[in-house]
């Protein structure tokens, strides 16, 4: 999987389908050959890259005239002849930011560590893992680099992180992304994304590479609404099943940067890691820094080809735990049917019709704790408001398992109300703050200070107390606001730039801490909804809650755009009351239901006021998802209609095992005399003959193909979901 020829310095990591090649050119420059469709034999330097000298470029001092500004790089650095963006950066004790970085040395091992304190992708016994370390030195100041690749050859997927060892003078790091990747021919590709905002998380957007740079990035210390750490880089013709694409992914939950700059000469420098906006890390003699990991997929098969690599890999080799292989639960939240005016009795009335529709489990929403009848107050007051709920948790928690039902709970540890809150009266400097700066307030609250540890050892002891004291079953672990003022009183001047770092190493202890000592527990993560959806929480909580837009046609568009690069059975997705309460559309039950099945399915809506007609569909649409749901968590799912440039979304869904296959289609605009429109289904073996459900007829799985299913639709929101069985 990975080989090293001796002779030509080349290492070659081999996947299953792809290769990634990179050298020793020249006694130390590292430069990076090739990614992409696998090699069978590995070649020489020349084979790979044009070594042209252009006009004016610097030249590298022993490199034969050539110029790393016009070659492409592994690992590039400032300051030298390479004038592009850097992936690692660093100003030595002298003032100097000129990190001189050459090979020095490598190993190829088996297997893979995992990352200390930092989520990762890992291996399990039976896979077939090999993991190489390169080492890059800076001579004049004795600074180390690690270059860490991972190949995960069945999975098509290499990761890469960075750790940083100073053996030289005190240093600060200033840039230390995580991948970087020079590849030929930019002007060919396009630069994809996933954007939005509050309620209308990761719609993808897709824009030619120009010449210059092209980056998203999060400043706020979340991963965020607003871009997402994952970019992909297509071929301008590069569709849903053909061509080529290249994706990066990182495993952190902070800010981030993520982008491409492509110079003069077409080569594009592709890269994901640390926002080094506004980041500084201080290294002291002997001190190491770690950089998350980015898990980096190529794919020919278009982008639905690479979206089902990403899939396969989060189910199986990010998200952890008990739920990692099981099916979930079906649940109903309390949030958007009572807000905070919940009582005992409304939420069992909620609680009966449940049971009656075959739900798992009940989440208590935001309100139970402290003094919180609004966003204003209490948050960080974890203990139990007896005002409305006499009998404690454990009481509510047996009230709701006398019906054969979980409890689960809403928590939002990392925050602390300024007002109403005794823990802030106490503690007001655990809050991040700059001493002299009056704080911003977001949804009324600041955010705890976890990179301090005595805050961290409060919140796993907070949340601890609370989950022991009480059969509770889920967690849904909530943060509502981006930082500001950020600055930390337990560390010095120099290093509170390291602040929000530090709050993700914190953050990830905790969580590590949590959910090893609660194992039964599950947790969703959430931040306003899907503010911070990535591959690092799904380390820890394998679902998440992709929005707050509970709206059919809203959650059409971010499923979409979310399925890019995570799987539907990471997606937190329920069904909600009409006029829907973010934009006040009215959408049929059935078509809400089939929106949300595909996803980590539920109700957030008073079911003790549902009808006895809407609680049958309720109850169709739970024992759907009890039936089904293994296809859509561990089949591969297949994007038919693109909802963001069509009036129509579909998807179908084929099991891992191949004899089921799922199709939803939704209509989200009709005209009147509308066009013929067939659904040609994808995935499927042409040969195999697979039986209709719905209408009972058989069709070959090239029939689906290539004709597909008519639609006959006549109406806004028409929704279908067809299942068939392979003989
Ligand atoms: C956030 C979440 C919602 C809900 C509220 C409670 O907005 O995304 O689902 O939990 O907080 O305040």
């Amino acid at each position: 999987m990975i080989s090293f020829n001796e002779n030509t310095q080349i290492f070659q990591l081999d996947t299953k389908k792809t290769s990634y090649c990179f050298g020793v050119y020249n006694d130390g420059f590292l430069m990076h050959l090739y990614w992409g469709e696998k090699l069978p034999v590995m070649g020489e330097f020349e084979q790979y890259i044009l070594v042209q000298t252009k006009a004016l470029s610097p030249q590298d001092n022993g490199l034969g005239g050539w110029s790393t500004n016009v070659a492409r790089m592994e690992y590039p650095t400032h300051g030298g002849a390479d004038l592009r963006r850097p992936a690692f950066q660093c100003t030595f004790d002298d003032g100097s930011a000129v990190p001189r970085l050459r090979y020095a040395g490598h190993k190829i091992t088996d297997g893979k560590a995992v990352l200390n304190g930092m989520p990762c992708v890992y291996s399990e016994d039976g896979d077939k893992v090999q993991s190489l370390e390169i080492e890059l030195v800076d001579k004049r100041k004795d600074l180390h680099v690690f270059l860490n690749y991972s190949v995960f050859e069945d999975y098509d997927v290499i990761t890469r992180s960075v750790r940083v060892e100073n053996k030289g003078p005190k240093c600060k790091i200033d840039a230390c992304l995580s991948a970087s990747v020079d590849l030929p021919e930019g002007r060919d590709f396009d630069f994809m994304h996933l954007d939005g905002c509050w309620a209308r998380e990761r719609h993808p957007q897709r824009t030619p590479i120009f010449c210059g740079t092209q980056t998203v990035d999060m400043k706020n210390g979340a991963s965020g609404h607003y871009h997402n750490p994952f970019v992909c880089f297509p071929e301008h013709n590069a569709d849903e099943d053909h061509g080529r694409v290249y994706s990066l992914g990182l495993l952190w939950s902070g800010e981030f940067v993520g982008g491409v700059q492509m110079d003069s000469y077409d080569t594009m420098r592709v890269f994901i890691g640390v926002n080094d906006f506004g980041f500084g890390y201080t290294l002291e003699t002997g001190e190491t820094f770690q950089s998350p990991e980015a898990a980096l997929i190529y794919s020919n098969n278009g982008i639905g080809g690479m979206s089902r690599l990403w899939h396969k890999l989060t189910r199986e080799r990010i998200c952890r735990g008990k739920f990692r292989d099981i099916e979930r639960y079906a649940l109903i939240n309390n949030w958007e049917a009572t807000y905070f005016n919940f009582t005992v009795e409304k939420l069992s009335a909620i609680a009966d019709r449940a049971k009656d529709i075959g739900l798992d489990l009940l989440v208590l929403d935001d309100g139970w704790f402290g003094i919180r009848n609004d966003d204003h107050t209490g948050l960080g007051d974890w203990f139990v408001n007896r005002e409305k709920l006499p009998e404690g948790l454990d009481g509510l928690a047996s009230e709701i398992n006398k019906r054969g039902m979980k409890f689960g709970l809403w928590f939002e540890p990392e925050m602390i109300s300024p007002k109403g809150c005794q823990l802030y009266e106490k503690h007001p400097d655990w809050a991040l703050h700059i001493n002299g700066l009056e704080g911003t307030l977001g949804r009324f609250q600041l955010t705890l200070d976890l990179s301090r540890d005595d805050v961290c050892d409060y919140i796993i002891e907070a949340v601890s107390n609370i989950l022991n004291s009480a059969n509770i079953e889920y967690v849904k672990w909530d943060m509502n606001r981006y930082m500001t003022e950020v600055g930390s009183d337990k560390l010095p001047q120099e290093r509170q730039c390291e602040v929000k770092y530090r709050y993700m190493l914190g953050l990830y202890r905790v969580l590590e801490t949590l959910t090893a000592r609660f194992p039964n527990v599950l947790f969703e993560s959430c931040a306003s909804g899907g503010g911070r959806f990535d591959l690092g929480m799904l380390y820890y909580m394998p679902q998440t809650w992709s929005s707050d837009d509970t709206d059919a046609v809203e959650r059409l568009y971010i499923q979409h755009g979310t399925s890019i690069c995570y799987p539907y059975s990471s997606m937190g997705a329920h069904v909600s009351v009409c006029p829907n309460h973010q934009v006040g559309r009215v959408t049929p039950l059935k078509m809400r239901g089939n929106v949300a099945l595909p996803g980590q399915f539920g109700f957030e809506l008073d079911l003790a006021k549902m009808t006895e007609e809407e609680l049958t569909e309720a109850k169709r649409q739970v024992e759907v998802y009890k039936e089904f749901g293994e296809v859509f968590h561990r089949g591969d799912l297949y994007r038919i209609d693109d909802p963001m440039t069509s009036d129509f979304a579909s998807m179908n869904f084929v099991s891992e095992d191949k004899k089921r296959v799922v199709l939803f289609r939704h209509v989200i605009a009709t005209h009147p005399s509308c066009r013929f429109k067939y659904t040609k289904l994808k995935g499927l073996e042409p040969e195999a003959i697979y039986v209709c459900r719905e209408n009972g007829k058989q069709y070959s799985g090239a029939m689906l193909m290539n004709i597909g299913i008519a639609w006959n639709h006549k109406r806004d929101y028409e929704s279908e979901m067809f299942v068939f069985e392979k003989k």
